[in-house]
């Protein structure tokens, strides 16, 4: 049985495993046939160039029932980024096009689907507040997140 001061140690390593998967300049997020993705704030190491973020649908409903993107914003221009793709509607991604408001977005997919983006960590500015965010349909009301700069 293991003590608590070995249970203590082995937090401590799961910890510092977890610090070095964000240096890793890699995330990895999902969703599934619901308003949600798996990770309500990504932390954006500034030691990064740029960030793979790898987008997973796990669900089993198609793009048209209940697609799912991901788009990084200021969080203050969320809701207008989400009123100009509610215009555009699904041929129109669910986003305005050439919007410059949009840092990056990823293409709809379905369950089953999966895409990624690459967010360079130089377009985000200290002190800002900045939202990932789902567009299809309005989802971004729940579906949504923030993300954070960390040393
Ligand atoms: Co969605």
């Amino acid at each position: 049985m293991k003590s608590f001061f070995q249970s203590l140690v082995l937090l401590m390593f799961l910890n510092l495993a977890g610090a070095v998967h964000a240096a890793d300049c890699a995330v990895e997020i999902t969703a599934g046939d619901n308003l949600a993705y798996s990770l309500s704030t990504i932390q954006v190491s500034r030691s990064c160039e740029s960030v793979n973020i790898a987008f997973k649908h796990l669900g089993s409903l198609p793009a048209a029932a209940m697609g799912h993107n991901f788009v990084i914003a200021k969080s203050v221009d969320l809701q207008a980024i989400q009123n100009d793709g509610n215009k555009a509607g699904m041929s129109g991604g669910y986003l305005k096009s050439e919007d410059d408001r949009v840092i990056v977005a990823s293409q709809i997919i379905g369950g089953g689907e999966a895409t990624s983006v690459e967010l360079p960590v130089g377009r985000l500015a200290e002190g800002q507040d900045y939202s990932f965010f789902c567009t299809v349909m309005s989802h971004s009301v729940v579906m949504k997140g923030t993300i954070s700069l960390v040393p």
